[in-house]
């Protein structure tokens, strides 16, 4: 699996990139994602024993994260290998200023680095522009179902093994 990421900068926020221990980022993950369920609850992903856990970190601090696991991809089942992206999440303080787009551009690196393959995402709405500047196609319509009370996006792309 794909090691320490490339340090990434836009704007104010100096950041290197880290595959980490899924525990590190659990408290962002909770606190953007998932803030009414409790401190030892499991949050999505926690029993993904292969997935790879990229941080943010500035100093010491989570500022970052996402996880990438190998998952087949819905829409495009017989393709393999297949990775999807998933709890994206940047500290409320830290946003817009490229922490995210470090995490997805490190997150392809890592899928590149495990061999490539489809890699994707069910994107918030408001997060599918930034996917896209990163080579994201849409998937299909927006939508909205029991999992996805708000609109959410499919997205994906074919990473090169490298
Ligand atoms: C999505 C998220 C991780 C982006 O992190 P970030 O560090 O701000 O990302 P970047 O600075 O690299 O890119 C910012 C881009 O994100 C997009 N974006 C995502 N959500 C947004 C929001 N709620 N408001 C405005 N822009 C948003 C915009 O395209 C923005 O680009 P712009 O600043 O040029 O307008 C962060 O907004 C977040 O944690 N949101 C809450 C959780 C979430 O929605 N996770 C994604 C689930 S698919």
């Amino acid at each position: 699996m794909a090691g320490a990421a490339a340090p990434a900068s836009r704007g104010r926020s100096r950041v290197r990139i880290e595959v980490v221990d899924q525990a590190r980022t659990r408290d962002l993950r909770r606190a953007v994602l998932r803030p009414n369920l409790g401190v030892d609850d499991p949050l999505p992903g926690d029993e993904i024993a292969d997935a790879i856990h990229l941080a943010a970190l500035d100093g010491d601090t989570v500022v970052g994260t996402c996880l990438v696991y190998p998952a087949p991809c819905p829409w495009r089942p017989g393709e393999r290998p297949s990775w999807r992206l998933r709890q994206m999440a940047t500290a409320q303080e830290r946003r817009r200023a490229g922490i995210g787009s470090a995490v997805v551009v490190s997150a392809i690196e890592a899928v590149a680095a495990s061999g490539g393959g489809t890699f994707w995402l069910e994107a918030r709405e408001q997060a599918v522009p930034l996917y896209a500047r990163h080579g994201f196609m849409r998937g299909g319509p927006i939508y909205v179902d029991e999992q996805h009370p708000t609109p959410h996006q499919r997205m994906w792309q074919l990473v090169k093994s490298r």
